[in-house]
């Protein structure tokens, strides 16, 4: 089956190298790397965070004044400029986080939208999270909760529900086709309806490797269907993550 959704690009890729820029950029890239070899030696940094570290001013611009993390933090925090374009299509009302590990999305909700509520399951992300904030100068805009989405949605009010659930660590980038089956803690069908029950206005943050025919089909889990409009989100020309748009506050593209 053909996906139906037109897929937009979020910021323009790069154009494709020719061979011999390739070759050079190669030898550019292999150069640098043995630069950063040696410069990279960084207390605290341990080896396996060393490769998001290198990316640290992508995913917080003001990562030199403060902001903490922790392991799994770095893997799983959504680059700045990607969080700012997901504040920017928000509708700037109130928004809940469902998932928001060490702020980076909560931070830039809190500079567009009238109130924020930032949910972690694991007390010491939203502490880091509080503590980024600061940095950024919002933490009086966002109302931190320690607790499990899936248990505390049945409580919540909102009008839009942002998802960035884990995707199961950096191996995700192994699996050719990353069904909604693989997120966590719940399958993306769980999930999405759990998100349902609070609003139709639901952005997913997923990975580059989802099953876009997947993604579609949850439009059909409303009547009737709900728009949906999927975006690819590069950084410095790569890419990144897709994220997906659904209900009325975002829909610009119908299904068919
Ligand atoms: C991909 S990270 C979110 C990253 C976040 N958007 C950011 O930019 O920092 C997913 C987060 O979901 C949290 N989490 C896992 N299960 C959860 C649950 N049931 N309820 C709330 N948070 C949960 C994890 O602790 C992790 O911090």
């Amino acid at each position: 089956m053909k996906n139906k959704v037109p897929i937009v690009d979020s910021q323009v890729p790069m154009p494709p190298k020719s061979r011999r820029s390739k070759k050079r950029s190669n030898l550019a890239k292999r150069r640098v790397k043995i630069r950063v070899k040696k410069r990279a030696r960084v207390p605290g940094v341990s080896p396996l965070v060393k490769k998001y570290w290198l990316q640290r001013y992508d995913l917080f611009s003001k990562y030199d004044e403060g902001i903490q993390m922790d392991e799994e933090g770095w893997f799983s925090v959504t680059p700045e400029e990607i969080a700012v374009r997901h504040a920017e299509r928000s509708g700037g009302g109130a928004i809940i986080d469902g998932f928001a590990g060490v702020g980076g999305n909560a931070i830039q909700f809190a500079k567009m939208c009238y109130h924020v509520v930032a949910i972690d399951i694991d007390p010491q992300k939203v502490e880091l999270a509080f503590n980024n904030a600061k940095i950024y100068g919002v933490e009086d805009y966002v109302d931190f909760v320690v607790g499990d989405f899936v248990q505390l949605a049945p409580a919540l009010k909102g009008d839009v529900v942002f998802l960035a659930p884990p995707w199961g660590g950096p191996s995700y980038k192994t699996i050719k086709n990353f069904t909604l089956d693989l997120l966590k803690p719940k399958d993306g069908y769980s999930m999405f309806q759990i998100a349902q029950t609070i609003t139709p206005n639901i952005i997913m943050f997923l990975p580059r490797n989802v099953d876009l025919h997947q993604v579609e089909e949850l439009s059909w889990l409303s009547s009737p269907p709900l728009c949906v409009e999927i975006e690819k989100n590069y950084v410095n020309g790569y890419f990144k993550g897709i994220t997906v748009y659904f209900g009325a506050a975002f829909g610009q593209l119908e299904l068919s």
